[in-house]
């Protein structure tokens, strides 16, 4: 069934736990997102990013309704979830579309900035019934952006200063800079553990691990039991798919039906999110 991320990640959080939420570009990731959560028997969170967006053509609702009617026949609660949201735009199409949650990105703005317009788009998301999650540091690596050195100023996100952020702009649930970069295509990310302690301890709120892609799984385990509450994974997929799909394509020259390859690239897929979901070790249903 349809269910929201406030929910999930709460349930989560309260026990130590964590959510894996999963970027979705195609039908097959919604598939294979929704498989590998039922074979795990564990509630899961499908997200679209504003990337993701300006790839269906900047249209929102194909790709929405496909991920309702999906979540809403599954064996497991499935939220949605609106990922990466800069488009004040898009933020306003979130509610319509079936999205339970948000994650505003102001996060490349100057402190005052961000804080100004997150403040502006959680209580605008607040008045919608939707739960809000923003970044303060920056994960960096959007794009095929060159990600900020992370230990540049700024980079990593500063225990004082996202106690204040949380409380000026109510946001429900903060994106943390701890050491992962988005897109990283091998998992050897050194996760800052010191400051993810220092952040948990200094806000209330569930925090989450953007850029998990590049976490081994040992930095997964300790970033849940140090609060991180909700796992973003988006590359690990891209790279699962593609990998199985360019090795059946290299095996079966004379392939043309692409049922078959993406049969092939959905089943490795929901692979991935069975092997993620095992590293996090399931969150609470
Ligand atoms: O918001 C999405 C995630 O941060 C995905 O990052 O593609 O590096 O796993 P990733
Ligand atoms: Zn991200």
């Amino acid at each position: 069934p349809l269910a929201t991320t406030g929910e999930l990640v709460t349930r989560a959080a309260q026990v130590r736990s964590a959510v894996a939420a999963f970027n979705v570009i195609t039908l097959e990731h919604i598939e294979a997102v929704i498989a590998g959560a039922e074979s795990a028997g564990t509630p899961v969170v499908l997200q679209v990013s504003e990337n993701a967006v300006k790839f269906r053509y900047g249209r929102l609702l194909p790709l929405a309704r496909a991920a309702v009617a999906a979540a809403e026949g599954a064996a497991v609660p499935v939220a949605l979830h609106l990922d990466h949201v800069q488009s004040d735009d898009l933020l306003r199409q979130a509610a319509g579309a079936g999205f339970g949650s948000v994650m505003y990105d102001a996060a490349r703005l100057p402190y005052a900035e961000n804080l100004a317009a997150t403040r502006a788009a959680a209580d605008w998301a607040h008045a919608q019934g939707l739960w809000i999650e923003a970044e303060l540091g920056q994960v960096g690596g959007k794009d095929g952006r060159r990600p900020l050195d992370a230990h540049a100023p700024g980079a990593r996100t500063d225990p004082d200063q996202a106690r204040d952020f949380v409380a000026r702009t109510g946001v429900d649930a903060l994106a943390v800079a701890i050491g992962s970069v988005h897109a990283m295509t091998t998992r050897t990310a050194a996760l800052d553990h010191g400051l993810l302690k220092r952040l948990s301890a200094a806000l209330t709120v569930p925090l989450v691990l953007h850029g998990s892609s590049g976490v081994p799984d040992d930095g997964l385990v300790a970033a849940v039991t140090g609060g991180i509450a909700k796992v973003n994974v988006g590359t690990a997929l891209n790279i699962a798919m593609t990998r199985a799909i360019r090795d059946f394509l290299a095996a079966h020259p004379e392939a043309v039906d692409s049922r078959k390859y993406l049969s092939v690239g959905r089943e490795a897929m929901i692979q991935e999110v069975v092997r993620i979901i095992g590293v996090l070790g399931g969150a609470p249903g």
